[in-house]
């Protein structure tokens, strides 16, 4: 029996992914860099600063630490700063109404988010009350695909790692999740999200019973 559910939060229950990908975008575009849609898709759940690894090795750039902790603080400014706009307005649609289902079902729910701006998220969603623990890009040392982030939320619920079921937008998440040992729902694209378990195209149509 599964019981609870860990949420990524980033491109599962808000749109948050267009924003890193436009905050990267615009680094990119003023420091000469190639990037695009194809490397923001396989950025979806990397930490910040790895993601900003595989754009500089994209392009073949090499640097020392202090510039690319500008470079990672630049884009992490661009992203705060799109957050002014976010709201309740911004939940996906179903995501609110998937949560509190799966509370119904006396499922816990957490968040396991890469993200180090994930509790100002949750706090402009209005979301954050909703949830029993919350694991952030601040919670672990070894960012997804490492299962370490959902070993912690499921840790601080008080669930064993078999019983959890993880909502995934990213490949790297879902190869977290799976690292970890638990059930893996991905939302998006068969071609991203193929090694899930279940999977579908929207977190509006994820079919709560199917899982259980
Ligand atoms: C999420 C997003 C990634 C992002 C990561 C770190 O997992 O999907 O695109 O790089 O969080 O976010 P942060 O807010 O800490 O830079
Ligand atoms: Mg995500």
């Amino acid at each position: 029996r599964l019981d609870a559910v860990i949420f990524d939060l980033d491109g599962v229950l808000t749109d948050t992914a267009e924003f890193h990908e436009r905050g990267w975008a615009r680094l990119a575009d003023e420091q000469g860099w190639h990037f695009d849609s194809a490397l923001a898709d396989e950025l979806r759940g990397v930490s910040r600063m790895d993601s900003l690894e595989r754009i500089l090795a994209e392009n073949g750039v090499t640097a020392d630490v202090e510039q690319k902790r500008e470079w990672a603080d630049r884009k992490n400014r661009y992203y705060v700063d799109a957050l002014d706009e976010l709201s309740p307005a911004d939940l996906l649609p179903g995501a609110l109404e998937l949560v509190l289902a799966c509370k119904d079902e006396g499922l816990a729910v957490a968040i396991g988010s890469s993200s180090r701006n994930a509790p100002m998220v949750l706090d402009r969603l209005g979301i954050t009350d909703q949830f029993a623990a919350v694991s952030d890009g601040n919670a672990v040392e070894r960012a997804k695909p490492a299962p370490d982030l959902f070993l912690h939320a499921a840790d601080q619920l008080g669930v064993a790692a078999e019983r959890c079921v993880v909502v995934e937008d990213a490949a790297s998440g879902v190869d977290a999740a799976l690292a970890a040992g638990m059930v893996t729902v991905g939302v998006g694209p068969a071609e991203r999200l193929g090694h899930a378990h279940h999977r579908f195209d929207t977190v509006a149509e994820i079919d709560l019973d199917r899982i259980l």
